[in-house]
């Protein structure tokens, strides 16, 4: 694929029809009932090449002769359905044998029924839809295709009798193809007329599996398995000596408390296997969902009567940057970054994988992106969904809190933070790859943004005030602990006018890029008048905010905004904040990335560490200190006494009885994820400040090395794979000598800072240089 053009329309024209079954009645609180769809078919000898190609409205997955044809999860992806629909294609010319038989199963996924967590979400569809065509080659030249008509079987009653997202699966081991009552698919009619095109983005899959590290019996019944890592996962059932009937209930947590499985804060998400055993031995895994969890409690079965394990479910691959010091905690903070990543890019950017939400959240990747594509390669997952902010952007250019939202009924707002994700999540992957073909698709995108930016900033707002944001809706300084919703959303303006100037400020660099020489000169236009309104109505012309809150220095500062000196300035008064706030954070969502940087650039190197290895709540190292493997929603999510930051407790899990009570006593409100990557942004400082690597231009062709040691670091080391190869720094401070050895990747060029002031350009290859400091 030509990196500059998105793929084209669909290389497979399908000759299969839509199928469904019209008995399955589409309830929006729940996932609808399971499609099963069936077809035997024969072929001849010599089989050169034979292919699947199929696609669904739900999400699917398909056998062939009973065996999965593939690790990929939750086909076929989520995009903004009513624009387009992914399509894949197996190779399966080694697994056919004369006689063949195609089992799909359809769930409603992200298309049909429950999704969200309003539970007012409109289906693209009033059932599943399935569609596909088998397309035989032979050596002869000769060709046959099975496509999906009304000749292929559909059942309601199959194995799955339940998956969901949210709620799990049930499956009927006993069932068997001959067992299952099938009727005529119907020929189905669909609504919309997507671009239907083979898979652009990166489907989640099968991964690494994790075992158990520990087991102990549950008070209520079964045993508790610890896997070790909180992760985007599903389990996998080895099960010995099963009676046909048997029934095992697996529940799934992300904490304990009390040695018990903690599920309030999955809401009304049931994450929950429910397995019916055949005679025998047996091995399961669930399909059609995945479920974020550390713990599982398994009631049923004797533990010596089953090897149970948790393979990982994720859309990004093995890293490609990582970090590392000489402190322990921080290293497991950067490990909780990795997995707050990988639990979270499952198909599309969610804000977390265990509660009734999964969505695709714009502010939570907006802040993350730069931290992801450091750490990840992820080019083509972010253009798959940065096609999906495109086709939901409104009219207007407001740009939806979810992403893909079709479905979700959300009014189409600009928002600070969310709707810069526009343009702060094409910027970061261009900086890490240069392409510029992604800024050129995104560019028009951004300006629509920044128009709908204008548009509400001067909304009632005249004068000095012209440029200051607040209308219609800013989540503000969202999650800033110690805080509730209407104190965040009142801290709107400071931030919002920040985040305007900043998404100008990357309109400006896109067009420069693209040579459009006019909108580079408008924009930077548009940023002097954001920073004059912001410098008049926010504070005194020196540096100082006429109301103090530690995001609404940050911003600014880190964003480039008002003059070099009242930068300084800002930093002196948001040093005094954190100081008087004992080195606690005060921040929420869209200030915290960007906390360090702001105290680091101004000269507050010491207080920038203290407050990175503050171990108190709130602060990044107490959720490590704690335990955390993740990344939590909120600093407290788990509160100094060892309680979970809710107002319901544990009594749910401590009195139920079976799985849908448990769900039953749940506070839907409660808002305790710990596994959401948003704080995880810290990463990004990790790598340019305290390992020092930063790319000076998109694609790393020129990067520095500038390490700004401090926190009583001995040595730090990273690495990131760029375009032209891998960009290493790895450094030691012993007394007071410092050294450090670089790896410059063939065709790059790096700036070395060392501690002493001196700079070096180095050239590709490995470089060695030693200073006192
Ligand atoms: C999500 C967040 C999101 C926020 C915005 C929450 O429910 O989990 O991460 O950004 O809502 O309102």
């Amino acid at each position: 694929m030509n990196m500059t053009d998105r793929p084209s329309e669909a290389a497979h024209e399908f000759a299969g029809c839509w199928i469904t079954d019209n008995s399955i009645v589409c309830d929006k609180a729940r996932s609808p009932e399971p499609m099963t769809v069936f077809k035997s078919f024969s072929i001849k000898k010599d089989v050169r090449r034979a292919v699947i190609y199929a696609t669904a409205v739900g999400n699917y997955f398909v056998t062939i002769n009973e065996e999965k044809i593939t690790d990929e999860m939750l086909a076929p992806g989520y995009t903004s359905y009513a624009y387009a629909l992914q399509y894949q294609e197996y190779d399966i010319t080694h697994r056919l044998a004369q006689e063949n038989e195609i089992v799909a199963v359809v769930s409603g996924g992200w298309a049909v029924g429950r999704y969200g967590f309003t539970g007012k979400a409109r289906a693209y569809a009033p059932r599943q839809l399935f569609r596909c065509d088998i397309v035989i080659e032979y050596d002869d030249g000769s060709r046959q295709v099975f496509s999906t008509d009304e000749s292929w079987q559909v059942s309601t009653s199959g194995a799955y009798t339940v998956a969901g997202l949210y709620e799990g699966v049930c499956f009927d081991a006993r069932k068997s193809i001959s067992d299952i009552p099938w009727k005529n698919a119907d020929k189905a009619d669909w609504k919309y007329h997507p671009g239907i095109r083979p898979t652009y983005g990166v489907l989640a899959h099968r991964q690494e599996i994790l075992k158990p590290v520990e087991m102990h019996p549950s008070k209520r019944g079964g045993t508790i398995y610890d896997f070790g890592q909180n992760c985007s996962a599903v389990i996998c059932l080895d099960i010995k000596n099963a009676k046909a009937g048997q029934q095992i209930l697996v529940r799934h947590a992300e904490i304990l408390l009390d040695g018990e499985l903690f599920t309030s804060n999955l809401r009304k998400a049931e994450a929950t296997v429910r397995y019916i055993c055949r005679d025998g031995r047996q091995f399961f895994t669930p399909e059609l969902t995945t479920m974020g969890f550390r713990y599982v409690r398994v009631q049923g079965i004797e533990p010596e009567d089953l090897t149970i394990t948790a393979q990982v479910v994720s859309s990004l691959d093995a890293p490609t940057g990582g970090f590392a010091c000489s402190n322990e905690r921080l290293n497991q903070l950067q490990s909780n970054i990795q997995w707050g990543a990988r639990s979270n890019f499952v198909d599309i950017p969610t804000d977390c994988p265990q509660r009734d939400e999964r969505m695709g959240w714009t502010g939570d990747i907006a802040v993350f992106a730069d931290t992801a594509c450091f750490n990840f390669d992820t080019a083509r997952f972010f253009d798959k969904w940065l096609q999906d902010v495109i086709y939901d952007q409104g009219r207007g250019g407001g740009i939806p809190l979810v992403v893909p939202c079709g479905q979700y009924p959300l009014p189409v707002l600009a928002t600070a933070g969310w709707g810069d994700c526009a343009s702060l999540v094409p910027w970061a992957q261009y900086m890490k790859n240069g392409d510029t073909g992604l800024i050129e698709r995104q560019y028009e995108s951004v300006q629509k943004l920044l128009g709908a930016e204008t548009f509400w900033s001067g909304f009632l707002h005249f004068g000095k005030k012209r440029h200051i944001w607040k209308w219609p809706v800013q989540l503000g300084d969202w999650l800033s602990p110690g805080e509730d919703l209407k104190q965040w959303m009142r801290k709107g303006p400071w931030i919002a006018t920040a985040y305007y100037y900043h998404t100008a400020d990357i309109a400006s660099k896109m067009a420069e890029r693209l040579n459009k020489q006019e909108d580079v000169w408008k924009y930077q236009a548009l940023m002097k008048q954001i920073e004059d309104s912001f410098r008049s109505v926010f504070t005194d012309g020196d540096g100082k905010l006429f109301r103090e809150f530690q995001s609404a220095y940050i911003c600014p500062i880190h964003f480039g905004m008002l003059s070099e000196a009242e930068r300084m300035k800002m930093g002196d008064h948001l040093d005094e904040l954190v100081k008087q706030n004992d080195y606690k954070i005060n921040t929420g969502f869209l200030g915290t990335p960007y906390l360090l940087f702001a105290l680091s650039d101004t000269g507050h190197v010491e207080t920038a560490y203290k407050v990175l290895l503050n171990e108190e709540c709130p602060g990044w190292l107490y959720a490590v200190k704690t335990g955390a493997t993740t990344i939590w929603e909120r600093w407290d999510a788990l509160l100094p006494d060892g309680t979970v930051n809710l107002t319901n407790d544990l009594e749910s899990e401590a009195t139920a009885t079976s799985a849908d009570q448990d769900i039953e006593d749940q506070n839907a409100q409660s808002m305790t994820s710990f596994n959401h990557y948003a704080y995880g942004a810290v990463g990004d400082w990790l790598y340019r400040r305290v390992a020092g690597l930063e790319a000076l231009e998109p694609g790393w062709k020129r990067f520095r090395v500038k390490p700004v040691l401090g926190g009583g670091l001995t040595w730090a080391e990273a690495y990131t794979q760029t375009p032209l190869g891998t960009a290493r720094v790895h450094w030691k401070f012993e007394g007071d000598l410092f050294e450090v050895t670089i790896e410059v990747p063939s065709g790059a060029s790096c700036e070395v800072v060392l501690p002493n002031g001196e700079r070096q350009i180095l050239s590709e290859g490995q470089h060695h240089i030693t200073c006192h400091a």
